[in-house]
């Protein structure tokens, strides 16, 4: 299935199209990143309403620090896996490329990925949404939790989107962008169920575009898209892209 898929996804990129990819947590799985849905998943143990909302942070932000305390601690040892690697090598390579991610991790980046726009924000980031103080801070552990603001001791919060709140209006216009103009488009690692993540590949259909889903479960796009490939994304992308592979 795969070569057929490498042959396919090959002599569409033969003429170098504008392509894209969206990732999700799905995509840092394989660096040791937990994922939201599924049967470990952070939202199988935990409650998002009661920890990643404005509501939980306004009632109780030391909870909410403790836990994004707690998951950036769990991240600080991850390291960017072959997919990363990939990806950031397909921007290297494609004259057109963009790359639009759910995830907070900051992985790609790592990986080389130097065009990234993050559409729920930054776990690393921290800032204070009264005052100007705005850093990205990667740490394993932070000096005090919650942070407050060294100069104004304001209450500082993570930089990541919370349920309920709007993504930001210049990750939401780029992968828009995108989305209309782009020939082949890679949907990898997501459940697809949190919009309006989720609605950016049936765009891109409506568009004309060819999408690829690389996925090792069956998601509601695995029926929409041109190629499904029930695969992780560590072992898919090199197989895909053999000549990108790096150490
Ligand atoms: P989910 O946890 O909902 O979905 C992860 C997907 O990755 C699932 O469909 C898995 O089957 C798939 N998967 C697992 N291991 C994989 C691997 N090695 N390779 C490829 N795919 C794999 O994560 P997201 O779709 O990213 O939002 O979730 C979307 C948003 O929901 C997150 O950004 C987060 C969450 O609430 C916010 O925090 C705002």
């Amino acid at each position: 299935m795969i070569e057929t898929a490498k042959a396919q996804i090959d002599a569409l990129l033969a003429d170098d199209p504008p392509i894209a990819v969206l990732t999700g947590a799905g995509c840092s799985a394989e660096s040791g990143v937990p994922t939201f849905r599924g049967a470990e998943g952070l939202w199988k143990q935990y409650r998002p309403e009661e920890l990643a909302s404005p509501e939980a942070f306004a009632r109780d932000p030391d909870l909410v620090w403790e836990w994004y305390a707690w998951r950036r601690e769990r991240l600080f040892p991850c390291q960017p896996n072959a997919a990363h690697r990939i990806i950031a090598a397909m921007e290297r390579r494609f004259g057109d490329f963009s790359l639009i991610t759910q995830n907070v991790d900051g992985l790609h980046q790592l990986a080389g990925s130097t065009d990234v726009v993050e559409l729920h924000g930054n776990i690393w980031r921290v800032f204070d949404p009264i005052g100007s103080y705005d850093e990205v801070v990667r740490v394993a552990t932070l000096d005090e939790v919650p942070p407050r603001c060294p100069q104004t001791g304001n209450l500082l919060r993570p930089g990541v989107v919370w349920f309920g709140e709007a993504l930001p209006p210049d990750a939401i216009q780029a992968a828009d962008a995108a989305m209309s103009r782009f020939k082949v488009l890679f949907v990898v690692g997501t459940s697809a169920v949190v919009y309006p993540a989720a609605y950016f590949p049936v765009i891109a259909k409506r568009h004309g575009a060819f999408v690829v889903e690389i996925n090792p479960d069956a998601t509601s796009l695995s029926e929409m898209v041109d190629i499904a490939l029930p695969m992780k994304a560590g072992e898919a992308l090199p197989q895909l892209f053999p000549d990108l592979v790096t150490p």
